[in-house]
């Protein structure tokens, strides 16, 4: 028995698809992982992303940790363990790994061997959210809302989803669902930019038609058409901007198995606004309701999309076409290395202990 059938106990339990031996891959870059608040110092929790358990744990300095939860010596898992002090102790032997998923102590030898370390992801905290590089150091700082923005942003939605995460990164770059899903009709086509290799941005204008009440009620407010661009950082996160209510909203997709997935949404406002102090915390829970209502029209129809790329038009898809290309071109890493992976196959006996 393989410490993966734990793990596939666990996720039938939770309702997701078992996990499987094979590395799954990503783009290199920050991803959400759980809240800041899910984390206590002293604590470690059980997150499973990129198709592998992770064991995020807070030290008892503050520091943040996200290591692969399969221990490098026999697979136990750590988010059954403990923090002690700096480090995340494994429950069955007690090894000791510190943030950077190194081991620092085995109780029963003296010496270390190179191999006993845990894949981990850097961490940083923002909004309120635990974000994880992963593909080791990071390559580009964690995206958030521009300089231009207030510094306080709404609260955070979380959402499920049984479809790959590529749907919800993309969903900003699919120029024709605009217009069935959400009733915006394209005055122009997309203009596409791009900053850098791990960026890629689209601006347009469109129509607000429609009939739903957040419709009616941006019409209301003299608002007949939007101006929107869409920022993709590193292929999972999005920071859209709606240039007619100063509205920033940031997408920040997680990939849980290879088609299950987890998005956080949460709203900022542009300092242009002018809003008095007072009315800031109204304006964003106010956005952030919108912006929800908004994006139950796609939820409506995401689940269970099995993200194939069947009949693709030039035209009409070039966006879309346009984002599957850059998405393809990132660099990837996986959660599993050689050391963590559990061996079906004839074991080297000699590699193992070396
Ligand atoms: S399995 Fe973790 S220390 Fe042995
Ligand atoms: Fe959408």
């Amino acid at each position: 028995m393989t410490n993966w059938t734990k793990f596939e106990c666990f996720l039938h339990e939770t309702g997701h698809p078992p996990l499987t031996e094979k590395p799954l891959t990503f783009p290199k870059s920050w991803y959400p992982l759980c809240r800041s608040a899910d984390v206590k110092r002293g604590k470690v929790i059980r997150q499973v992303a990129f198709g592998a358990p992770l064991a995020i744990f807070r030290t008892h300095s503050g520091r943040l940790g996200a290591v692969h939860a399969a221990c490098a010596h026999m697979g136990a898992d750590l988010s059954r363990g403990r923090v002690v002090g700096e480090r995340i102790q494994c429950p069955l032997h007690h090894w000791e790994y510190d943030a950077s998923g190194a081991c620092e102590l085995i109780p029963a030898e003296s010496a270390i061997p190179a191999r006993a370390r845990q894949t981990s992801l850097v961490c940083e905290e923002r909004y309120g959210i635990i974000f994880g590089f992963l593909g080791g150091e990071p390559a580009f700082p964690l995206p958030g809302f521009p300089d231009d923005a207030l510094p306080r942003a709404s609260r955070v939605r979380i959402m499920d989803f049984d479809t790959p995460y590529q749907v919800l990164a993309s969903n900003s770059y699919d120029a024709q669902h605009f217009s069935s899903v959400h009733h915006r009709t394209l005055l122009e086509t997309p203009r596409v930019f791009i900053h850098a290799p791990h960026h890629y941005g689209i601006a347009f204008r469109a129509a607000v038609a429609g009939a739903a009440s957040h419709d009616r009620l941006l019409r209301a407010l003299g608002v007949q058409e939007v101006e929107l661009t869409a920022n993709c950082y590193g292929g999972n996160t999005v920071i859209a901007y709606s240039g007619r209510t100063a509205n920033y909203i940031m997408f920040a997709t997680l990939p849980i198995t290879e088609t299950h997935s987890r998005i956080f949404v949460l709203n900022a406002v542009s300092k242009q606004r002018n809003l008095p102090a007072f009315l800031v915390p109204l304006i964003l829970e106010i956005t952030h309701q919108l912006t929800l209502a908004f994006l139950h029209a796609d939820i409506a129809v995401i689940h269970q999309l099995e993200y194939k790329f069947g009949v693709l038009l030039p035209d009409s898809d070039a966006g879309f076409i346009g984002w599957l290309r850059y998405w393809n071109s990132l660099p990837t890493s996986s959660i599993l290395n050689r050391a963590t992976q559990t061996q079906s196959q004839a074991m080297d006996f000699e590699q193992l202990t070396s």
